[in-house]
């Protein structure tokens, strides 16, 4: 295998793998942040590795010789042009005679453009739509490009869908040609017009030649966008684009190299950038950096370093003569972006690339004004298309998260907390019995203010003293993100928020209370507000109804919002429940007639389930098998999820192999990846349980890698 420096260090690199036959072209999910994703996409010269971006090479001028970026810097892929080399002669000849890996002296994977690009700066090009897929087959080149039609922004819209409809027509001669072993880029085209862009994704992502589809779609014709920094219209088409293209194919935003759109790119599920800014910046004196690109002659020091410009001074790079000084920038203009990817890259795996996109939001004001925008989206789905690709991006994030939550201005947008917050207002109802054992509508809201987390040390005892005095009583805290109940008082974000102390006292935002207690159901009570200030405590009760009360609650809270477990089920489930505690009082193991069901995770607050507790979620949801062809359900409690696999994967998953993607026949559509679900046989028995790696979406489509991460079988 190949050592890729993305995750540790290289020593030297030898060549790469070649995959397996059957995995040509496939690509697979490996880690994920909402729609941002660490994929790999399988080659006959080795994996890719994704977010990634293919540096451009021009065969006629290599400012970096791609042999150095394999070696030095790990460069698994990148990308040059086979019109260029189709138009030399001798770049041609040498291309037939030893194919495209010894011309351009780079042994992993390698890319080609088609002359779409040159047709689009100079006119018309020379060269036929099946002759250049041939030639890219010929010269044994990964991963080519149909010579797509480029839509300029500028064009008129029916030209612009003449430019779709031609480009489809291209594409499908294309894929007659390209063989068994060239894969082959789909370029979505269509200028600013979203409904373009989702007729060419459509167009594009249905064809079919002999032996597959596209393996990766390009976004095309937006240069001229970034050129302008017209950000909002590029990343509205990307979402449009997005909205119609199947999840198992990478996106690359074609001829996007400045690593100031990285972040948000791929939180909007960019899987592949390319770009010749490295040296194009370099010989124009000109440096990049993640939040913008400054001039050469402006520096007194280096703002950004790099092992390229270690040990030299602005100064005396100015001093050198115009080729050392290019090749010098240009190493130092690839090290940024792909140190801006490894940041990217880092920020999926931690969960973090939304804050990563807030944070460069901050530099541009064009990519701002795009960003809130975006947040405008989140924040208030349109109808259509477009808003249910925002709701998919929201609904795929994992709302709850270990590790703590920075503050923001723009925190309340994040994907994941308007997804919690969602689950909370829709799953969330008081409880059906009170600690007396009454049942009725709530006699107060009791909502505490100023008070810090750990709430089960900080209002603990306040609220076992509410509580006796009148049972009836819905307790909520007031947290920085808003109003929660305090059963939730463990779970994340609200739990681990990381910003000033002072933001305990109000909420971050200009809530008010009516409209926060509306959204759990509660305006029709009425309510008091206690701050930590006023607190009084006479004296402290033991209670033990109360405190067992409080952990019942707890769980029929947390099954409904984060299980879609229906709260009167919940009290079904936890009817007979003991548990078992820490020395700190909190509740470790939960037993149901004598058997551990699960357990509540002390890290994040969320629960992991045992076979036990997943045998009897199972049996509480009577909805119809899932079946990949059934519309989603807009039930409010839709039941434990669960993925329903092939019979001969049976053995397997039911011994605690993981599920694989290739063997799943559907999933219930309100699956959480990062969360509990549950694995059946084609006819509903219980076979394993485990965490979603991806969406039921993504199970539908994709072949490879993992799609359910088994906890335990049941064989
Ligand atoms: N490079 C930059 N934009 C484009 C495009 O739209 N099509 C192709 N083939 N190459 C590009």
């Amino acid at each position: 295998m190949s050592k890729n420096p993305h995750h540790g260090n290289m020593a030297t690199r030898t060549e790469p793998e070649k995959c397996r036959d059957q995995d040509l072209g496939l690509f697979e999910i490996i880690s994920r942040d909402s729609y941002a994703r660490i994929g790999r996409l399988h080659t006959a010269h080795g994996l890719m590795t994704t977010p990634m971006l293919l540096p451009v090479v021009n065969p006629n001028i290599r400012t970096i010789e791609p042999r150095e970026m394999w070696e030095k810097y790990g460069i698994e892929a990148l990308i040059t042009n086979s019109y260029v080399i189709w138009k030399h002669d001798d770049l041609r000849t040498e291309a037939k005679k030893n194919g495209i890996h010894q011309l351009i002296d780079f042994p992993g994977i390698i890319v080609t453009d088609s002359g779409t690009f040159q047709s689009y700066i100079y006119g018309d090009v020379e060269v036929g739509v099946e002759e250049i897929i041939q030639f890219q087959k010929d010269i044994g080149v990964d991963i080519g490009t149909i010579l797509d039609v480029f839509g300029r922004p500028d064009m008129p819209f029916d030209e612009l869908d003449k430019s779709v409809i031609e480009t489809s027509s291209r594409a499908k001669k294309s894929l007659e040609v390209s063989g068994e072993k060239l894969l082959l880029n789909g370029p979505i085209q269509g200028g600013t017009y979203q409904e373009l862009r989702i007729k060419s994704a459509q167009l594009m992502s249905e064809l079919q030649g002999p032996f597959r589809g596209f393996t990766i779609h390009p976004i095309g014709g937006i240069v001229p966008l970034m050129e302008q920094q017209r950000y909002k219209e590029l990343f509205s088409i990307l979402i449009a684009s997005k909205s119609s293209l199947p999840p198992d194919r990478p996106i690359h935003l074609f001829g996007c190299g400045h690593p100031l759109l990285f972040p948000l790119s791929i939180a909007l599920g960019v899987d592949i950038f390319d770009s010749a800014a490295y040296a194009i910046f370099a010989r124009d004196d000109r440096i990049l950096t993640p939040t913008g690109t400054l001039k050469l002659d402006d520096l007194k020091e280096w703002p950004f370093s790099s092992n390229a410009l270690f040990g030299t001074t602005p100064a005396q790079v100015r001093s050198m003569n115009k080729e050392e000084k290019t090749i010098l920038l240009s190493h130092h203009n690839l090290e940024v972006t792909q140190a801006e990817l490894a940041r990217c890259r880092e920020a999926i795996r931690m969960g973090t690339i939304w804050q990563l996109a807030e944070q460069r939001s901050h530099s541009s004001p064009q990519l701002r004004e795009a960003f809130e925008w975006i947040l405008d989206q989140l924040d208030n789905p349109e109808e259509g298309p477009i808003g249910d690709t925002i709701l998919e991006l929201m609904g795929s994030s994992n709302p709850i998260r270990s590790g703590g939550e920075q503050i923001s201005e723009d925190i309340e947008f994040r994907p994941h907390i308007l997804h919690i917050q969602a689950l909370l207002a829709t799953r969330w109802r008081f409880p059906g019995s009170w600690w007396n054992g009454k049942s009725g509508p709530p006699e107060r809201v009791i909502i505490l203010e100023g008070f810090q987390p750990p709430w089960r040390n900080s209002a603990k005892e306040k609220i076992i003293q509410l509580l006796d005095e009148i049972p009836e009583t819905v307790i909520l805290i007031l947290t920085p993100l808003g109003l929660i109940p305090y059963t939730i008082e463990d779970l994340s974000p609200w739990c681990h928020l990381n910003g000033p102390n002072d933001m305990w006292n109000d909420s971050l935002f200009d809530y008010e209370v009516e409209e926060l207690l509306s959204e759990l159901g509660l305006s029709s009570y009425s309510y008091t507000i206690i701050n930590k200030n006023d607190e009084d405590i006479s004296e402290v009760k033991t209670s033990p109804e109360i405190r067992k009360w409080l952990d019942r609650c707890s769980i029929v809270d947390k099954l409904s919002i984060l299980c879609g477990l229906h709260p009167l089920e919940g009290c079904k489930f936890t009817e007979n429940m003991t548990s078992r505690k820490s020395s700190t009082d909190r509740m470790v193991n939960i037993f149901s007639d004598e058997k551990h069901v699960l357990s509540p995770r002390l890290t994040d607050g969320g629960i992991s389930l045992t076979i036990d507790g997943a045998k009897k979620l199972l049996d509480l949801n009577q909805n119809p098998l899932p079946d990949f062809n059934q519309l989603p359900s807009d039930e409010i409690f839709p039941g434990i999820p669960r993925v329903r696999i092939v019979d001969d994967a049976i053995p397997f998953v039911g011994k605690g192999r993981n599920v694989m993607h290739g063997y799943i026949l559907g999933a219930d559509p309100h699956l959480i990846p990062g969360q509990q679900c549950i694995v059946i046989s084609s006819s509903g028995e219980l076979i394993a349980h485990g965490i979603a790696i991806t969406t039921s979406l993504e199970m539908r489509y994709m072949k490879k890698g993992i799609a359910v991460k088994v906890k335990n079988g049941n064989l």
